[in-house]
C-alpha cells in the first residue's frame, strides 16, 4: 500500500469509493468532478488516495481556510479496513496542515455515524457538542 497526493485523474475512482462507502454523504454540485478539481487547486498536496496493486483503496480530501484545516470523506475500502491506511490518510492531510501552519482541524460526520465517531476519538480527536452545522444554497 502507498499513499500519494490525490490528483483530479484520480476523481473517477475516488467517487466510486466514497459512492459505495457507509456515513460518506455526497453532494452533485459540490463533490462533481468540477467541484472537486477545484477543490484540489485550491488545497494542493493536502488531499491523498491509499493504493494497493495499483487500486485506490482509500482517499482523503483534506483542505483550509487560511486559519483553520477541514478533512472531508475520508473512506477506505471495506475489504482493506483495520490495517492502518485510514490513520495514515488522516495522519498525511495533518502533517500537510501543520506544514501550512494550521493549528486547528474540524471535521463534519454525520451524527448517526457511530463507527466514524468511534474511530476520530480513538484517534484523539475530540466531540464538540456546542455547535450545529447551518447551511445555505448559493445556487
Ligand atoms: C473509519 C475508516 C476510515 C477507518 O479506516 P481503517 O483503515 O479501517 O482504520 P485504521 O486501520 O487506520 O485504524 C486506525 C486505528 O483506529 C482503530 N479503529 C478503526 N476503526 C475504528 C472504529 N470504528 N472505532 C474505534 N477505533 C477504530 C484501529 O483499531 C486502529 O487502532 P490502533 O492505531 O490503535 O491500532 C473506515 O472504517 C471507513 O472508511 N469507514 C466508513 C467511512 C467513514 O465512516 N468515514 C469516517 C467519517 S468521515
Amino acid at each position: 500500500m502507498n499513499i500519494q497526493e490525490m490528483t483530479i485523474a484520480d476523481y473517477e475512482e475516488v467517487a466510486a469509493l466514497w459512492r459505495k462507502t457507509e456515513g460518506i454523504g455526497l453532494h452533485d454540485d459540490v463533490d462533481s468532478k468540477e467541484g472537486v478539481a477545484n477543490y484540489l487547486e485550491r488545497n494542493p498536496s493536502l488531499s491523498f488516495v491509499a493504493r494497493e496493486n495499483g487500486k485506490i483503496v482509500g482517499a482523503v480530501l483534506c483542505g483550509h481556510d487560511g486559519r483553520r484545516g477541514y478533512l472531508n470523506h475520508l473512506a477506505v475500502d471495506s475489504a482493506c479496513r483495520g490495517r492502518g491506511i485510514g490513520k495514515a490518510l488522516a495522519a498525511h492531510c495533518l502533517e500537510g496542515l501543520k506544514k501550512a501552519g494550521i493549528s486547528r482541524c474540524n471535521i463534519h460526520v454525520f451524527a448517526d455515524n457511530q463507527h466514524g465517531h468511534s474511530f476520530w476519538k480513538h484517534l484523539g480527536w475530540s466531540e464538540r457538542n456546542d455547535l450545529k452545522v447551518m447551511y445555505c444554497r448559493l445556487t
